[in-house]
């Protein structure tokens, strides 16, 4: 249950935290009958998932966790893993090189589009959508296959405050359906933004997407961000701080695919989706966001996730402006 003391936190937001968490199950109520949305599933049966599944969670960088509903249920990190990835390629390789390969600019495309690497640049225009994921997953170091994944899990270790897994059924799942990708990833070849073995790096980038994570965890990676980088449950930093300001700039722009622009009008704080219906968001300085809600809209990003953002950001002036 939420302990109600986060004197840091009830400055910086001009509530109480009573009146914080009443709020929050406030908007777990309201929107929790919402009906709409689509499931993402990437083969009919592969695990059960319930609409209303919901879930709520703050924490903020003195480490203080609000949580309503279904906070410990467990989902797929997607998407949302393109924010950690990219802070990797970062860490690896530095900003300039970085940048030489994936540009960052928002794209208004869908998140798996083609046609802007095709159409202009040859440079994907920003780590978040598929075309700049798979060229940065193409950039993590390591000896090996799974010497990158270990890496790569490690990494997720760091921002969470303990171990993660790759759940294998989806994996192999995604392995098999996932054409699109192989599409992204040959083209990308072929412009040389991208080397070595196409299946090796299309592995790497869906077992990042396929960690299991809760709400809880997700809210830790939130507030690891917005605490500069320093996980605020263990200490440990999970990024150099340098680099945080990269991750928060992408996210605010880019994080939610062909809504951003809408986003950033109405939310105001950076923030990523990913098709599993999590979505994180960060108030730098304060917390750490996460909502998990299965049902997406067209563009991918959960339903509920979007609401509970939105009004979040009006009640307690989290928009940045
Ligand atoms: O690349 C894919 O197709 C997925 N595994 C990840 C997609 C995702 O989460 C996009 N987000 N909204």
């Amino acid at each position: 249950m939420p302990k109600l003391n986060s004197a840091a936190m009830i400055a910086q937001l001009h509530v109480s935290p009573t009146s914080f968490i009443t709020d929050l199950r406030e908007l777990h109520r309201q929107y929790l009958p919402i009906r709409q949305g689509k499931i993402y599933v990437s083969e009919p049966d592969l695990v059960e998932i319930n609409p209303d599944w919901f879930g709520i969670c703050i924490v903020t960088v003195d480490g203080q966790v609000y949580t309503v509903g279904d906070w410990e249920q467990p989902f797929l990190i997607q998407s949302i893993s393109k924010v950690f990835a990219y802070g990797m390629a970062l860490s690896d390789w530095g900003r300039d090189y970085v940048v030489s390969r994936v540009d960052v600019e928002p794209t208004g495309d869908a998140y798996n589009s083609l046609i802007k690497v095709e159409e202009n640049s040859k440079r994907p225009y920003n780590p978040m959508v598929n075309t700049g994921a798979i060229a940065i997953t193409n950039l993590i170091e390591g000896k090996g296959p799974a010497h990158r994944l270990n890496r790569l899990l490690d990494m997720y270790r760091r921002y969470v405050g303990h171990r993660v897994f790759v759940d294998t059924p989806s994996l192999v799942s995604e392995q098999t359906a996932g054409d699109r990708n192989w599409a992204i990833a040959y083209l990308l070849r072929n412009f040389g933004m991208i080397s070595g073995d196409i299946k090796q790096t299309l592995d790497l980038y869906l077992q990042q997407c396929s960690v299991i994570i809760n709400c809880h965890d997700l809210a830790v990676m939130g507030a690891t961000l917005a605490n500069n980088g320093i996980n605020p449950m263990t200490g440990e930093q999970a990024i150099h701080s340098p680099y945080v300001k990269d991750l928060l700039s992408i996210m605010f722009t880019c994080g939610m695919y062909d809504f951003a622009g809408e986003w950033v009008y109405k939310v105001g704080f950076p923030a990523k989706s990913g098709v599993g219906g999590g979505i994180i968001g960060v108030v730098p300085g304060v917390m750490g966001i996460a909502v998990f809600s299965p049902p997406l809209d067209k563009r991918g990003n959960s339903i509920r996730g979007i609401k509970v953002c939105e009004e979040l950001s009006r009640r307690f002036g989290l928009h940045i402006f």
